[in-house]
């Protein structure tokens, strides 16, 4: 009987794509993914660091498990941490979490079938418990692996067999940005670019597997320079923009391609260019500023100022008119001042974002940010998140009135929460549901937009009148 494997998926996009190949790597031991914690053999927690609330959420998830465990007299569950947190705080997880039977960091999960297979035979050998805890749980030592080694676990990772109609493929990994505020360049490592031929490989075995979009995915995306394929012209590294140009023209019904998460100072002529003229890539950019303060910017080591992110939105929109622009905001970083707020709200009313993600500023242990004075009181904290959430929300709310009534072609991606009802993406990354069978999965199709909820919005697939008649009489035979 297949053995049952639980991932709970935390934080970014790239961690997304990491417990898919976790999934992937676990196959051929005999586990087969369940979505329910609570009949599973073994448990992956892939956890993130980013914010102070995300790494607390990973102890008291332990909590639970561990109680479900006892509950259902399931003491040989094997338990993993993965991810940032475990990256950050490998050490202090096994000594707080002494039940955890492995600890491992995102560039050494490659070796998960091994550390699972020791895992496994440590329990079938009893050797493993010789205590028990206080709360009458095994006590282990639990497998640590949080190096960066100098092999590339790309180069360990079985093709996919499986893919969701959008994918994600990691192009690029880790950061030498050090943003004074993030853990990122600490706990994925230095900056890292697969090579194009890997990529192109992985985009085809995508695609042959189901992916009719792929988000091309790096902490530092755009400032992608991999070893370009053999025999090419044109350097030994290509930039991003080239690497979607190759994408587009050499992987047949790739219908969409998508990337992120990109930093303004790494937005270069060709990308803006090649918005403009590969119609594969999608009219949406999720491009983080942060603040729209050039005071704060400077502290934070944004490496650029409000005016530059001004310009390169202009010249986007030149290349690209009908480009959907996303961001990340944090208030109250150390010394943000009411002015430096306001300036960011003045940014926001310029630019009009179609949806952003926006923080408060979390102190990470480690970050220089961590150590600046002058922190802002949470309560103006709270103010200031609440004014600036309403004005991207007021954004996000026209910018999806603006679709109403309108035909937009629209990717089927999965079933909907209702019978009879798929949801699909828009262009412009609109959730949308509509009325359609399980059949049409993975094809774009032309939707009138008929209403707005919250989060998403509703469509009705719109029949080019030269296909009604022969539909109709087919439906008569
Ligand atoms: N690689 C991405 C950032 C990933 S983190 C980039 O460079 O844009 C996603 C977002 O989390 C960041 O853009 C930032 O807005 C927020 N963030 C990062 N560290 C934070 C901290 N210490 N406190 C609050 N928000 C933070
Ligand atoms: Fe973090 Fe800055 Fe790197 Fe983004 S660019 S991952 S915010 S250090
Ligand atoms: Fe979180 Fe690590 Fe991603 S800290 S945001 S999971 S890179």
């Amino acid at each position: 009987m297949a053995k049952k494997l639980f991932i709970k998926t935390y934080g970014c996009q790239m961690n997304v794509y990491d417990s898919a190949r976790m999934a992937e790597l676990l196959a051929p031991l005999g586990y087969a993914p369940t979505e329910d914690a609570g009949e599973a053999d073994m448990v992956i927690l892939n956890t993130c660091h980013i914010r102070e609330k995300a790494s607390d959420k990973v102890f008291s998830e332990l909590g639970r498990l561990r109680a479900d465990r006892r509950e259902r007299g399931a003491e040989n569950v094997i338990v993993a941490v993965a991810g940032c947190v475990a990256q950050a705080e490998g050490a202090e997880i096994i000594r707080r979490a002494p039940d955890v039977d492995i600890v491992l960091g995102p560039q050494t999960y490659h070796r998960l079938p091994e550390m699972v297979a020791r895992a496994t035979r440590a329990r079938d050998a009893k050797t493993r418990f010789s205590r028990v805890t206080s709360e009458g749980m095994p006590r282990g030592a639990g497998l640590l692996d949080t190096e960066f080694p100098a092999e590339s676990k790309f180069d360990f990772l079985p093709v996919t067999q499986d893919s969701p109609v959008s994918a994600f493929l990691a192009i690029q990994e880790g950061c030498d940005k050090f943003c004074t505020f993030c853990v990122v360049p600490y706990t994925r490592g230095a900056e890292f670019s697969r090579p194009v031929a890997r990529i192109v490989d992985e985009a085809r075995a995508l695609v042959a597997a189901g992916a009719r979009e792929i988000t091309l995915l790096g902490q530092n995306v755009n400032a992608y320079h991999g070893e370009a394929p053999n025999g090419a012209a044109g350097g030994s590294t290509w930039p991003l923009a080239r690497l979607i140009r190759e994408l587009a023209d050499r992987v047949p019904d790739l219908a969409r391609i998508r990337y992120t998460t990109s930093h303004p100072r790494d937005m270069d002529d060709d990308l803006i260019a090649a918005h403009g003229d590969v119609p594969q890539l999608m009219p949406f950019l999720h491009l983080p500023v942060q603040s729209g303060s050039d005071r704060v910017l400077e502290t934070m080591n944004r490496q650029h100022g409000v005016d530059l992110y001004r310009r390169i939105v202009d010249r986007l929109r030149a290349a690209r008119p009908d480009l959907a622009f996303s961001s990340d905001f944090i208030v109250g970083f150390p010394g943000e001042t009411a002015q430096d707020f306001e300036a960011t709200m003045t940014l926001v009313r310029e630019i009009e974002f179609a949806m952003a993600y926006s923080f408060k500023y979390s102190p990470r242990p480690g970050t220089p940010a961590a150590m600046m004075e002058s922190p802002v009181p949470e309560a103006e904290q709270d103010a200031r998140l609440q004014e600036l959430q309403a004005l991207l929300n007021a954004q996000q709310q026209a910018f999806n009135r603006a679709a109403l009534g309108r035909v937009l072609p629209v990717l089927l991606e999965k079933p909907g929460r209702r019978d009879g009802q798929l949801v699909g993406k828009t262009p412009h990354a609109q959730a949308v549901h509509i009325e359609a069978s399980p059949g049409q999965i993975g094809a774009v199709v032309e939707a009138r937009i008929t209403d707005l909820g919250r989060f998403s919005l509703r469509g009705d697939i719109e029949t080019p009148p030269a296909q009604r008649a022969p539909r109709a009489m087919e439906a008569c035979a």
